[in-house]
């Protein structure tokens, strides 16, 4: 398969390119990312001089370049993981969620269309589902969206125009609504890489609220699993839930943590808590189980003890995400065209 993946350089995205290029060697993949604050080219080590990897950088809300890469490549599918997919950052400003969530999607959506992609597979979140109660029921795919902040609002429209193209231009989408993630790669302004990288420098953990919001917790490479079975077997027009099975309050997982890289629990801080906070997420993924043949593989346990040491042995990493040195890699790397707004390049 000739298969474009938006941002592939982000955390999802990357896990996912690795895990495609170890499971189809002979598929070629495009990766189209505008690398912005969290995209970072280190996430793709080991694949510079994989001929059947090519590197797009540019904007998915950038019409033009969106629909000269679908006239210049023939795609059998995408695979569209490329947002803003911070809940904080979209409290402090909204608007390049609506524009890269709901305007580049459905940039993407009518390039697709146009060129009749054979599939379009949209990565969305089961934060569209809004929040539940202690007691209530797992979300299945039935649960009327109900998104609650910025992101899940952005996220939400995505996936509602995605289903729209399915149902009218008889648009082979494939909608996917993940829970929580963790693991290598991921940028460490979300709970588990911020907390491991904070414990591993002594620095105070800030636990928004009381702690106990509860999150259902996925072992990235599960996810991954789920996407590549939902590209190859899902049905256009449905949506698969995934979820690692593993609900944990917050506070449990920074204990976990704590634990692991064997530092006090007097490094928590409680701040105040996050407006509009969502209580509780659950995933119902036996439709998924039932139609992909997909389950979650990873225990908490071991994917927690696997992203430690991931963390841990990745310094450099670490430290050029923190310092911010990766984003001039693509500039000290590629050559830039002056005359087009994203540069074509040959990864290597
Ligand atoms: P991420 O923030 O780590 O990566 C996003 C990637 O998209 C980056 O490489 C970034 O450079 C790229 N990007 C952002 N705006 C772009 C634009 N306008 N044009 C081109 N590229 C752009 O995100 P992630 O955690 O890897 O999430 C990937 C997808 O999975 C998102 O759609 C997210 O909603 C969904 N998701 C995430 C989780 C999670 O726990 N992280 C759970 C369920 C679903
Ligand atoms: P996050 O990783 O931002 O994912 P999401 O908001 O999409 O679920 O946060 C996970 C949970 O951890 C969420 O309930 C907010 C909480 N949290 C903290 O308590 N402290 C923090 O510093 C962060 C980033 C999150």
């Amino acid at each position: 398969m000739n298969v474009l993946v938006t941002g592939g350089c982000g955390f999802i995205g990357a896990n996912f390119v690795h895990q495609q290029r170890r499971l189809y060697p002979t598929d070629r993949l495009v990766i189209l990312d505008a690398l912005t604050y969290c995209g970072n080219l280190h996430n793709l080590e080991g694949l510079n001089h994989d001929p059947g990897l090519s590197f797009v950088r540019g904007d998915i809300c950038d019409a033009d370049l969106v629909a000269q890469l679908f006239r210049d490549e023939r795609f059998d599918a995408v695979v569209h993981f490329a947002a803003e997919s911070h809940v904080d950052r979209s409290i402090l400003g909204p608007m390049p969620f609506v524009r890269t969530n709901v305007i580049g999607t459905t940039t993407l959506l009518e390039a697709a269309r146009k060129a009749q992609t054979a599939k379009f597979l949209h990565v969305s979140t089961d934060e569209v589902y809004g929040t539940l109660a202690p007691s209530d029921p797992a979300f299945t795919e039935q649960t009327p969206l109900s998104p609650r902040s910025p992101y899940a609002a952005s996220k939400a429209a995505s996936d509602h125009l995605a289903l729209a193209y399915a149902h009218t231009y008889g648009m082979p989408v494939v909608v996917t609504r993940c829970s929580n993630n963790y693991g290598p790669y991921q940028f460490p302004e979300k709970l588990l890489p911020l907390m491991i990288l904070s414990a591993l420098e002594d620095k105070p953990l800030p636990v928004y609220g009381d702690g106990m919001q509860v999150r259902d917790w996925i072992y990235v490479e599960d996810h991954c699993a789920g996407i590549d079975a939902a590209l190859r077997i899902g049905q256009p027009g449905e949506v698969y839930n995934f979820g690692g099975r593993a609900e944990r309050p917050n506070l449990d997982m920074v204990h976990a943590i704590l634990e692991l890289v064997d530092k006090p629990r007097s490094l928590i801080r409680f701040v105040a808590d996050r407006p509009g906070h969502d209580r509780r997420y659950a995933v119902d993924c036996a439709k998924a189980e039932r139609a992909l043949g997909w389950r979650a593989r990873w225990t908490l346990t071991d994917g927690l003890r696997e992203t430690v040491r991931w963390y841990r042995e990745h310094p450099a990493w670490c430290h050029s995400v923190r310092s911010g040195e990766y984003r001039t890699f693509y500039e000290r790397n590629y050559t830039m065209r002056p005359d087009t707004a994203s540069e074509v390049a040959q990864c290597g």
